[in-house]
């Protein structure tokens, strides 16, 4: 008999990560020993730089790990402010930065603050999933548009106007966004804030991809105006996923409100994380990243070069990030099973559309770009034999 599981009903409209299936399927054909060429995990392959990695052996054998304020520590959070300073001429004051236990961590504090049960909250189809389920947890409501390559797969405030519904609170963005690495044009960001700011809502704008930009030049949402709040964190510029450390940039009565739920949700962000990014800013570290930005630029470049010549099309080379978000409608009918088949058949693991959203999910995969270059190679080669296999018409 099946026992009584008292789950709460917020549970229905979470929908699994269909890349953690891939992944765990490929974990256990490697178990077997399949080589797998992994083409499916967002984040750089690449180990924590050095200097930040002494950073926190020192802070290690110093022993004094503590809790650290909720929203972080004064010398980091000063250090992302000189950052903003250096890199874009942009005076950000201590009290609109705060730390967080990764990107992750600020939408939830964000969103946590903003919404009202039944709050609408506006993003793109193709879009980053998790922003989707925060917004639900948090009794929001999201309203997903689709995008496609016409649109570079961004929002613009055209499309936004169009979309426009009653009870928005928020629109959130990413630029370079994840699934396409595409960028939101600096004067197209201008006219989506002015249409959000009029309307009364508040303008999200993910940045985790900042850094991470190839032949286009950066900015950050802040320039056009303080109100818009920026996430940003260590995990993919920084290449510290495993650290578990955001920060995010907002007006000082939305700071104050996230510190609030910080205070009882987290308690702090991971404190030797913050430590030992007090080093990611070092000059050493940064030529460091750099040589790593320039890997991905050479692997993206293979990848966008090759891809098209298997049959998969592309709207352009990404503006930024590790991805490739391809169009395989020529290949297949539904991009899930060819996923799955390419896996079994060559050992070769990408994540389907599906994870991204709904609109035209079946005529899409994406690649991620974080393994050598040689794998990505090989993985060329495998998915050429085994579209000449015919195994994923089967
Ligand atoms: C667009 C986007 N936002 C946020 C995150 C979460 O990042 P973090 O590791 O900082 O929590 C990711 C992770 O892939 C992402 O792609």
């Amino acid at each position: 008999m099946e026992s009584h599981r008292p789950l709460s009903s917020r549970l229905d409209s979470i929908s699994p990560f269909h890349v953690m299936d891939i992944l765990a399927r490929a974990k256990t054909l490697e178990s077997e020993g399949r080589h797998i060429v992994h083409m499916e995990v967002g984040e750089p392959d690449f180990p924590t730089p050095e200097p930040v990695r002494k950073a926190a052996a020192d802070k290690l054998a110093e022993g004094h790990i503590h809790y650290t304020p909720a929203v972080g520590m004064n010398s980091l959070r000063e250090r992302i402010s000189r950052y903003y300073k250096d890199r874009f001429s942009l005076e950000i004051s201590l009290d609109c930065v705060g730390l967080s236990t990764g990107a992750s961590g600020a939408l939830q504090l964000l969103l946590a603050a903003l919404l009202e049960p039944g709050d609408r909250v506006l993003m793109s189809d193709p879009g980053y999933p998790c922003n989707r389920h925060i917004v639900t947890l948090f009794g929001g409501s999201t309203s997903l548009i689709a995008v496609g390559a016409e649109s570079r797969f961004q929002l613009t405030a055209e499309i936004l106007a169009k979309n426009w519904r009653s009870g928005t609170k928020a629109v959130m963005l990413a630029s370079p966004a994840n699934p396409t690495g595409a960028i939101i044009p600096y004067q197209s960001m201008q006219e989506i804030y002015q249409l959000v700011s009029t309307q009364g809502a508040v303008l999200i704008v993910d940045e985790i991809y900042q850094g991470l930009t190839y032949g286009i030049e950066d900015y950050c949402a802040a320039e056009i105006s303080p109100d818009i709040v920026v996430i940003n964190s260590f995990s993919k510029y920084f290449g510290m996923t495993g650290w578990r450390l955001g920060w995010f940039l907002a007006p000082e009565w939305l700071l104050a409100a996230a510190e609030k739920i910080a205070q009882n949700l987290f308690l702090a962000p991971p404190t030797l994380a913050q430590y030992a990014a007090l080093s990611a800013f070092h000059t050493e570290t940064i030529e460091i990243l750099e040589a790593r930005k320039n890997e991905f630029a050479q692997r993206l470049d293979l990848m966008a070069t090759e891809l098209p010549s298997l049959g998969f099309e592309l709207a352009g080379k990404p503006d930024g990030a590790f991805y490739l978000y391809a169009d395989c409608h020529r290949l297949c009918g539904n991009s899930l099973q060819f996923c799955q088949q390419l896996l079994e058949h060559e050992g070769v693991a990408i994540t389907p559309g599906i994870d991204f959203g709904s609109y035209q999910a079946d005529a899409f995969v994406r690649f991620a770009c974080t393994t050598e270059q040689s794998q990505l190679r090989l993985g060329l080669k495998r998915i050429k034999q085994f579209l000449a296999s015919g195994a994923h018409a089967a």
